[in-house]
């Protein structure tokens, strides 16, 4: 008999118990003009899961989004994320994103980059405190309530190593939220979630913006023979891959044909091929951080 493949309604197990679904929308970019009307459709369409940060200047919008589109709260999985000036102020910086939002409590709240930067001088990363710090102030966030899980997002092997190690450490991260794409694969850095538990969630799944992945003959290839979009394609290879991802797009027709993942899947093969490719960009560098994050060593 043929396994019924139902990859929107897929969902990942969290080390707390809880589950992520396989495919979110990315409001990254979402201009708050648009990003209103891309939030309905994409949970009127059947997403149940949105992707938000405090950063992209959105927040209210995506609430007032899920309110229009009359899906009930507590069917879908709401992700933002602290603010890199705000790692002395997570309490406040969580309130702020709950009213704007409009909702009482996030699915997951996630530590945007490991960079404590001084709101004075966005150019200075704090002398007196760093990820380590904001993190056991995350920790006393899932207490109130208000948080029902808590990950860290653009975390490389070596910063992770350094969090868990650290005795004020007692939340593994649920999720570590990263770039992930064929030309940004990081086997190593996944592997290393894995052995500790960490779910990772994969961002630009697209190539983000005027993708360069749109060229790449292998991927264009497989898309053919299957009859599907590229972007299709690299949803599912991520998906199937066992990450989640969050597919960015404020254009209706985009947001349905993005979620149009059942009844299908890759060959082993095809994955395969799409692991082979050698060409690699990164849509997020660390150049506009008052410190560095990425270190190389986990692609
Ligand atoms: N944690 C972090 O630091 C971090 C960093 C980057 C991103 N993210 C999250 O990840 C999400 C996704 O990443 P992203 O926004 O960089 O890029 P992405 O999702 O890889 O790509 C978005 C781009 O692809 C276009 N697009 C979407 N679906 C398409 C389709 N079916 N056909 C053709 N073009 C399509 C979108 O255009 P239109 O919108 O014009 O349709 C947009 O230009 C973000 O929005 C954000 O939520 C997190």
């Amino acid at each position: 008999m043929q396994r019924l493949i139902m990859a929107t309604s897929k969902t990942y197990k969290l080390n707390t118990g809880a589950a992520i679904p396989a495919i979110g929308l990315g409001t990254w970019k979402s201009q708050p003009n648009e990003v209103t009307e891309a939030v309905k459709a994409a949970l009127q369409r059947g997403y149940r899961h949105i992707d938000t940060a405090f950063a992209y200047g959105n927040e209210k919008e995506v609430g007032e989004g899920i309110r229009q589109s009359g899906v009930p709260r507590e069917q879908i999985w709401l992700t933002t994320k602290l603010d890199n000036p705000w790692h002395k102020r997570a309490p406040e910086a969580l309130e702020r994103s709950l009213s704007n939002l409009g909702t009482d409590y996030l699915d997951l709240y996630l530590m945007h980059w490991p960079s404590s930067t001084d709101p004075n001088d966005l150019s200075k990363h704090y002398p007196d405190w760093d990820f380590v710090d904001t993190w056991r102030e995350m920790q006393k966030l899932v207490g109130t309530g208000k948080v029902r899980n808590i990950g860290v997002s653009n975390f490389a092997i070596k910063n992770l190593e350094r969090l868990l190690n650290d005795p004020s450490c007692k939340i593994v991260p649920a999720v570590n939220q990263i770039e992930l794409h064929p030309c940004n694969p990081s086997p190593k850095l996944i592997a290393y979630c894995a052995s500790k538990g960490i779910h990772v969630t994969g961002y630009s799944p697209l190539g983000s913006n005027d993708s360069p992945l749109y060229k790449n003959e292998i991927l264009l290839d497989i898309a053919k023979a299957k009859g599907k979009s590229p972007q299709q394609v690299l949803l599912a290879w991520g998906i199937q891959k066992g990450w989640s991802v969050v597919p960015k797009s404020v254009t209706k027709s985009r947001i349905d044909s993005n979620f149009e993942l059942d009844g299908w899947e890759l060959t082993e093969d095809e994955i395969k091929k799409i692991d082979s490719i050698e060409e690699r960009f990164k849509v997020c560098g660390d150049s506009w951080l008052p410190v560095k994050v990425f270190f190389g060593d986990d692609e």
